[in-house]
């Protein structure tokens, strides 16, 4: 089925609007706010797992098994429950309060644990947890300059022998983009080393939305 067409320019002014005046994190809010039930508004909104994860998980041999796993910026919390079904112990947490809202509405009786948090100021409990860390998209929505410490954190919630995978844009080393989303960068992947994972495998690829979009799927692993 071909996705609703979204509207992205309320998305584009309000992260304009916030970035000009020095504050990257706060539209994320006001759009879903702004938003109301009106799902095309949220260009991320789908209301379905994310095409480019489902398959994934069986290609790669990722069982949850009640192992403990994390998304980063859950939004609508499509994923979340999709690893939920898989068997994890899920935590998917968002800095939107009505992102969070949204989910335990749309799940109430998910044994999902959402939560209220900043990607920038995580809870230490979090901290080497969990056996899986999933992040799509957040990045894509950050300033490149706020990219190095957003992989930092990420990292840090990767436990021993755990696995994260980054789904995303990608472009280039240097490329340029205007618009949000802003891709991804090999080189800002391939900042993860740095913080203790090995890269396990990175498909660059071109998917079958129409117009195509060009992405990647980042597997890197902690060794114990
Ligand atoms: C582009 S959306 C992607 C949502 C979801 N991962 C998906 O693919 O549908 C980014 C999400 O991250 C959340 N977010 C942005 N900055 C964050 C931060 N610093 N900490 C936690 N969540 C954040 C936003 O509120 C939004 O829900």
């Amino acid at each position: 089925m071909k996705p609703e067409q979204k509207d992205r320019s309320l998305a584009r002014r309000l992260a304009a609007e916030h970035n000009d005046r020095g504050d990257p994190l706060g539209w994320f809010e006001r759009l879903y706010t702004a938003a109301g039930s009106d799902t095309r508004l949220i260009p991320w909104g789908d209301m379905a797992p994310n095409p480019n994860f489902v398959g994934w998980p069986g290609r790669h041999g990722l069982v949850g098994d009640a192992r403990t796993a994390l998304q980063i910026g859950c939004g609508l919390g499509d994923d979340a429950e999709y690893l939920a079904g898989m068997g994890f112990a899920v935590t998917a947490f968002d800095i939107a309060p009505t992102a969070i809202d949204w989910c335990e509405t749309r799940f109430p009786a998910s044994s999902v644990a959402y939560e209220l948090a900043d990607l920038f100021d995580p809870p230490a409990r979090w901290a080497g947890r969990f056996d899986f860390v999933l992040e799509a998209y957040t990045l894509q929505s950050f300033p490149r300059e706020l990219r190095a410490e957003a992989l930092a954190r990420i990292a840090g919630f990767v436990a021993p022998r755990g696995d994260l995978l980054v789904i995303g844009r990608l472009i280039d080393d240097g490329q340029g983009t205007t618009a949000l989303p802003w891709p991804l960068m090999p080189r800002e992947l391939a900042s993860l080393r740095g913080h203790g994972l090995r890269e396990a495998a990175v498909e660059d690829y071109i998917d079958d939305e129409d117009p195509p979009v060009r992405r990647v799927r980042a597997h890197y692993r902690r060794e114990a």
